[in-house]
């Protein structure tokens, strides 16, 4: 029997925010999505959704997109008193810690205080329901770099035993450098950690590691893996920047996320905090990563070594989920780094391919 539950998904063209509509959509659920496509206004054309709107509008029966700029304050007090979800997943963002300097004010209001806006009207329209706030490893700056490291062949590597897993939630938040996407989505996770402790609603910041998935709009300054991947498919030469191409990142598919979200909405905490990403099966560095989807695809790509980091870039960053995983223990990683590269090589062909037509 279809369930009349109710889910309002910010950033719904997005990657994240796509993968929550088809999710919840699939499993009877009435989505509300609220996407401005931004990310064309942020990235340029590689950046545009609308292919992923339309993919969503023509694959889905239950889904109604809201063409709203979380910015707009009134528009979304009255869309969430309108509607009064279940469950909130918000997703919109600037997510470009390179973009967010050149963009200061846009980048601080659409992150940060675009979430006040949805807090405010979670309060007053569905205190109850949970909200979850797609938050960032960013929020740590670079102070996951402290940890001792040593260099391998084609990664860089936690030099300590008890690093192994990697980076937990215990790690500090200030004193270090952030950049200032860093910086507007901390003031947004803080703001949702308050809403829960202060006000005692259900919400949970995930602080993500890499998010992957084909249905990513991969630009240069943002995603990671899928803009690799168009990079190789398409021939267009691609910049590393730093560290000899041996930092690290763990990648979590899409759908993973929203597996987590799911089990958080059926046990939700208040003001509850998660690292969230590939953890260390998933963890991959650019040069691996490079090898790995140039197997894949039957490319070479043309790299092109810039000496010179990004500012706050972190050097090995692998998500510690045991918290995550031992207070949600059904929940686990689904998406290996071989099935996700895999799918990027083939899926991406067709997506980008319906995306030109
Ligand atoms: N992709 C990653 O690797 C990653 C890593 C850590 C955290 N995150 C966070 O997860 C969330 C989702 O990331 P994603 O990769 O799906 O991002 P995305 O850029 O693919 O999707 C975000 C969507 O939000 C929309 N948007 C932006 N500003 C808006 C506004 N003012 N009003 C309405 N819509 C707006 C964009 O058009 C876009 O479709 C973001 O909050 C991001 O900061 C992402």
């Amino acid at each position: 029997m279809a369930s009349s539950r109710r889910v309002l998904v910010t950033g719904s063209s997005g990657l994240i925010g796509s993968e929550t509509v088809t999710y919840f959509e699939g499993r009877g659920w009435e989505v509300h999505g609220v996407d401005n496509n931004m990310r064309r206004d942020f990235f340029g054309p590689d950046g545009d959704t609308t292919w992923n709107l339309e993919r969503l509008l023509g694959s889905t029966r239950r889904f109604v997109h809201h063409d709203l700029d979380i910015r707009d304050r009134q528009a979304v007090l009255a869309l969430t008193k309108t509607h009064r979800p279940d469950l909130i997943v918000h997703c919109a963002a600037q997510p470009s810690h390179d973009l967010a300097k050149d963009r200061p004010f846009d980048d601080f209001d659409v992150n940060a205080v675009g979430t006040l806006n949805l807090l405010e009207s979670a309060r007053h329209g569905c205190p109850d329901a949970p909200f979850v706030f797609m938050s960032t490893n960013k929020v740590y700056g670079d102070a996951p770099n402290d940890m001792p490291l040593v260099e391998l062949e084609t990664r860089w590597e936690y030099a300590r035993p008890e690093d192994y897993h990697g980076v937990s939630e215990t790690c500090r938040l200030d004193r270090c450098v952030h950049s200032l996407l860093g910086a507007s989505k901390l003031a947004a996770d803080v703001l949702v950690q308050e809403y829960g402790r202060y006000f005692g609603m259900p919400t949970v910041c995930l602080r993500g590691g890499c998010f992957t998935g084909p249905n990513h709009s991969g630009a240069e300054l943002h995603g990671f893996l899928a803009y690799l991947a168009r990079a190789i498919r398409e021939q267009r030469p691609y910049r590393i920047y730093g560290y000899k191409g041996k930092q690290v990142r763990d990648n979590i598919h899409a759908h993973d996320v929203c597996a987590f979200i799911d089990a958080f909405y059926r046990e939700p905490r208040s003001g509850a905090v998660y690292n969230l990403g590939g953890g260390r099966a998933n963890s991959v560095s650019m040069l691996e990563a490079i090898a790995r989807l140039e197997e894949r695809i039957g490319n070479t790509l043309s790299v092109e070594y810039v000496d010179r980091h990004r500012v706050g870039d972190h050097i090995c960053y692998i998500s510690d989920l045991r918290k995550a995983q031992s207070d949600y223990p059904g929940w686990g990683i689904e998406y290996s780094l071989d099935r996700i590269v895999d799918e990027l090589g083939a899926v991406g062909v067709a997506a980008h391919t319906s995306r030109r037509a």
